[in-house]
């Protein structure tokens, strides 16, 4: 299975800083956000990886990263969303590289303290679809919350007001080749965006979406005070020294 990093974005929540860089170079206690989601897919013996980013300050990815090599990555591609799409409109440029096979997306912001890698395990046997990984969170409202009967999920409500479940859908996701056409009839939501959630809840649609909850801890870093728990976290677990 083939991986995708998407970090794109302006990155307005972590303003100043993202003026005079993209967020995903900020550093995360001792290096560069885009390390974590990098080595996440390694870890979970992903290396061949496609890095969606968009800005200014792309080329800054080139020189921090390289062909991937340092990182025990086969092939390390980059390519460029143009304008703020958002996250489904930034996965769109993945589908000539997916070349028809399923993938693992990462948000360039999200840090994982354990391996993904019983969620990929857990993909294959599925055997095609979505897949979503879960955690529960004190404060579903900043993502997209999952609505149950029973252990069923029905739909996925992104940032609601009364989060109907305490989980965070956290941003790794498994798709199958359908995730292309589905992006394809997407409408911007109110935020001017196409939605992952839409994507998540085409799949449902489909009764095709299936999911797995995260163990250990898991964390955004997309504001400041997710960016100081991130930080804190990693310092404190010692998951930077994974490597
Ligand atoms: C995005 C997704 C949201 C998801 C979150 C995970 O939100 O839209 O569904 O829960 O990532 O980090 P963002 O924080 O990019 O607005």
């Amino acid at each position: 299975m083939k991986g995708v990093i998407l970090a794109g974005g302006l990155g307005t929540r972590l303003m100043p800083c993202t003026k005079i860089t993209n967020k995903h170079l900020l550093p995360v206690y001792d290096r560069p956000m885009v390390h974590y989601p990098l080595r996440c897919l390694v870890n979970a013996g992903i290396d061949e990886v496609l890095l969606v980013t968009g800005g200014n300050f792309a080329g800054d990815f080139l020189q921090l990263l390289g062909n991937g090599k340092e990182f025990g990555l086969k092939d390390l591609h980059y390519t460029y969303q143009e304008g703020e799409g958002g996250i489904a409109d930034a996965l769109r440029l993945a589908d000539d590289f997916a070349d028809g096979g399923p993938i693992a997306v990462v948000l360039g912001d999200n840090i994982v303290e354990r391996s993904i890698k019983p969620a990929v395990d857990a993909y294959r046997r599925q055997g095609g679809g979505a897949r979503i990984l879960l955690k529960q969170v004190p404060d579903p409202q900043r993502f997209g919350v999952p609505v149950f009967d029973g252990e069923r999920i029905v739909r996925i409500e992104e940032k609601p007001r009364e989060p109907r479940s305490h989980f965070a859908v956290t941003g790794i996701y498994f798709y199958d080749h359908q995730v292309f056409d589905m992006i394809g009839t997407l409408k911007p939501s109110d935020r001017g965006e196409l939605e992952i959630s839409d994507v998540n809840n085409m799949y449902l649609e489909r009764d095709q979406l299936e999911w797995s909850e995260l163990t250990g801890w898991w964390t955004d870093a997309g504001t400041w005070p997710s960016l100081l728990r991130a930080s804190n976290l990693v310092a404190e677990s010692g998951a930077n020294k994974s490597e």
